[in-house]
């Protein structure tokens, strides 16, 4: 990790009448932050920040939002250019290495990639295990926390050999998992993977083959299905990465850690909002009734809101929406349903919310989740797959971020502090005298 972060910089911070310095640190770009590591000590207070509205929690070289302009960076590169001119697999090399392979880097890395793709075969009992009608997250959450009890000669994360390990089979196996949690819920049997295919396409074809017929995976879906795993690959300290970080703080398992950032992730404020964006889309049902919703999301004592719509960090268009609207009209366009009615609800929504005094000065705009539910399903991905499909692309972003506190002599346990509104210290009471 670079020093180019520390700053001679200062700030003033007057509290309860005494004045205290603090180093103020910049960065390569963004806004400068205050470094309060000593406040406490310096002050005796602690900072108060529910939901780290400002508070910067970790340095990172990995990616960059601007959530102003609508910029998103992943180790320097735009995201529209690397969806444009990279495969989803280069993308996970940067996201690891920091730089974009070279030819000869990349067949290595795709090579070592696909020699893990394979689970181990007793792990298809845990499968067996769950209701068919499980929800594929809650497969995810713990089968992926499973791989901790049989990889072990990747789980010890002070050797960095077994951190590279545990980084390419996650990588690899998170679309194997994925592929079976799947075929569990339709009673199908698993398809194993096939080494030759391209990551999306290997996933696409343990998805939807079937041992009695050929399946041929379309180029076009699978460059969208590629590109969609780009968009989604990483977003700086988003609330699973962060659960990635707290839980591996503790010296848990990379595994483990993953596991806990699926959980996280499940939640409809968060990759369950591509579900529940499309759910939406469909209660919704017509064009004529969303001035309706509208007002319902705007309404204070109603807590429906547009899901697919916000973002915390993004004032502006998310720029992976934009992405994603071009991919969802090429991908309808290809399947021939450009008259999708979702498609077209979706849109005018967009429209009418842009207008809105609401939306408009509250800065609210599609984010990356508003369309992606339109063109998965169109793929043929049910409801319930949406966000497993963000889970296995979040994967790289979730262990690149996680190597990286490892690696950084900064980073200790993560142990937020309180600000405790209960019962000042009392006297139990013998149960007789209550
Ligand atoms: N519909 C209606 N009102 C909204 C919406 C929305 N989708 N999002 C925010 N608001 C309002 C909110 O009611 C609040 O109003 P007020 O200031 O009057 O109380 C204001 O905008 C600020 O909202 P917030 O909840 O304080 O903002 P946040 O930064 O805590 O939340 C968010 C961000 C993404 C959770 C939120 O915008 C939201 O719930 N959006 C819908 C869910 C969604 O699409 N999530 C996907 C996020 S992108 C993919 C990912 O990260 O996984």
């Amino acid at each position: 990790m670079s020093t180019q972060d520390t700053s001679a910089k200062a700030g003033q911070l007057a509290i309860n009448g005494e004045n205290t310095q603090m180093p103020v640190r910049s960065g390569t770009i963004g806004p400068d932050v205050v470094d309060i590591t000593s406040l406490y000590k310096a002050t005796g207070c602690f900072t108060y920040d529910p939901g780290f509205t400002s508070t910067a929690n970790c340095r990172s070289k990995i990616t960059y939002i601007d959530g102003d302009k609508g910029t998103l960076l992943y180790r320097g590169y735009p995201i529209e250019q690397l969806s444009e001119k990279s495969s989803f697999l280069e993308v996970c090399y940067l996201l690891l290495n920091g730089e974009l392979p070279n030819s000869g880097q990349f067949d290595q890395f795709e090579r070592t990639i696909t020699n893990h793709t394979m689970v181990h075969e007793q792990m298809m009992r845990f499968f067996t295990g769950y209701r068919r009608d499980a929800h594929p997250m809650a497969i995810m959450v713990g089968t992926v926390g499973a791989l901790s009890a049989f990889y072990h000669d990747s789980t010890d994360i002070n050797d960095p050999a077994q951190r590279i390990l545990a980084s390419h089979r996650m990588i690899a196996k998170m679309p194997t998992i994925a592929a079976m949690a799947f075929k569990y819920s339709l009673g199908q049997p698993f398809i194993y993977p096939r080494n030759e295919l391209d990551y999306a396409s290997n996933f696409m074809r343990m998805c939807f083959a079937l041992p009695c017929e050929d399946y041929r995976v379309d180029p076009i879906v699978s460059r969208a299905l590629d590109r969609i795993f780009i968009l989604h690959a990483d977003h700086e300290q988003n609330a699973s990465t962060s659960t990635v970080r707290l839980a591996g703080s503790s010296g848990a398992n990379p595994f483990a850690c993953v596991a806990a950032g699926i959980a996280c992730l499940w939640g409809p404020a968060h990759g369950g909002a591509n579900e529940a964006a499309l759910n939406m889309l469909e209660e919704i049902g017509s064009v004529e009734r969303i001035p309706e919703y509208i007002a319902k999301a705007k309404d204070k004592d109603d807590p429906f809101r547009l899901m697919g719509f916000g973002h915390r960090v993004y004032k502006n268009y998310d720029p992976r929406a934009r992405v994603m609207q071009k991919t969802c009209h090429e991908i309808l366009d290809l399947m021939g349903v450009k008259d999708e009615p979702l498609l077209k609800i979706a849109m005018e929504l967009e429209r009418i919310a842009l207008q809105d005094e609401y939306f408009v000065e509250k800065r609210l705009y599609p984010n990356v989740d508003f369309y992606s539910g339109i063109t998965l399903r169109a793929i043929g991905f049910p409801v319930a797959m949406f966000t497993v499909l963000f889970a296995v692309a979040r994967t790289v972003g979730w262990i690149a971020q996680w190597k990286e506190m490892i690696e950084d002599p900064e980073q200790r346990i993560g142990r937020p502090r309180q600000l405790y509104i209960g019962d000042d210290k009392r006297d139990v009471l013998p149960l007789e005298q209550r």
